[in-house]
């Protein structure tokens, strides 16, 4: 497995090259990290969950018309997807004031915001990816002002059908974090995907009822219970079966009225 060629290493994934040419295969790893880093730990089993539930997300997008990179999982921690090139840009789509929104502009945590809020962050984490204008965006290049506009409608219809997806399943979603990537077609055709992966990493997910944190602010509040928080949520979605049918149980033939199974 590990004779495969890497092609980039994140915090929390690999790339590596994958079977056919466009194609990767995106490996999640255990690690956890925040503030760009300078926490770290590894959390036995969170790789194999965010790949569940990413699979998940991506496929129910695909099916409502998101383009996305994803092609298929291939086994616990691993997926095959398009190769992209990904937009430096982490775009953030809030519903509710929290984290670094709600201390720049001193809002209370968990108060509604007038409607959904989108932010852009330069992919940099020298910099500690900071955050941009569209001007700053179109200016240095790393969009045009038409991709600018997809990324936000992809992004907020993205929004729309994560937070009725959630609050299905008694969850609130507060905000979250995508990026996406430029696919190549044939003709020289571009076409804009959404890459990347959508996992209580990267959102804020509270509970309906209690108002608990089930995503990585656990990690980086230091709340304990990370593992507990992420796989309720991927049994809510129902990519969890409580008890897996062991392997053999499957349909049995039984002989009646003396009839032999032949
Ligand atoms: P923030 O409130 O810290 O700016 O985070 C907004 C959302 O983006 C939140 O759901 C967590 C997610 N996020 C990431 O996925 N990666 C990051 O590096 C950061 C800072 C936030």
């Amino acid at each position: 497995m590990n004779r495969r060629r890497r092609i980039y290493e994140g915090k929390a994934k690999v790339l590596y090259e994958g079977p056919e040419p466009g194609t990767l295969i995106q490996h999640f790893k255990d690690d956890a990290t925040a503030f760009n880093a300078k926490k770290h730990a590894l959390i036995d089993g969170k790789g194999v969950l965010n790949n569940r539930i990413s699979e998940y997300i991506f496929q129910r997008l695909g099916e409502i018309g998101v383009p996305t990179h994803f092609i298929k999982r291939l086994n616990m921690r691993e997926q095959l997807i398009r190769e992209v090139e990904i937009i430096p840009l982490e775009v953030v789509v809030r519903n509710v004031a929290a984290g670094s929104l709600a201390s720049r502009l001193g809002l209370d945590e968990g108060s509604a915001l007038p409607r959904s809020i989108v932010e852009f962050y330069y992919k940099n984490d020298k910099l500690n990816d900071p955050m941009v204008s569209e001007e700053h965006i179109t200016a240095f290049g790393w969009a045009t002002p038409a991709e600018i506009d997809e990324v936000m409608q992809m992004a907020l219809r993205v929004n729309d059908f994560l937070v009725g997806l959630f609050l299905g399943i008694g969850i609130r979603l507060v905000d979250f974090k995508v990026e996406f990537g430029r696919l190549w077609e044939q003709n020289d055709n571009m076409r804009i995907v959404l890459a990347d992966e959508i996992s209580p990493d990267c959102c804020r997910l509270w509970d309906v009822s209690s108002g608990d944190k089930m995503d990585k602010d656990r990690f980086r509040q230091d709340l304990g219970g990370l593992i507990e928080a992420y796989q309720e949520v991927a049994r809510r979605l129902g990519v969890l079966t409580e008890n897996p049918r062991p392997k053999g149980s499957g349909p049995v033939l039984v002989s009646t009225n003396g009839m032999k199974p032949n």
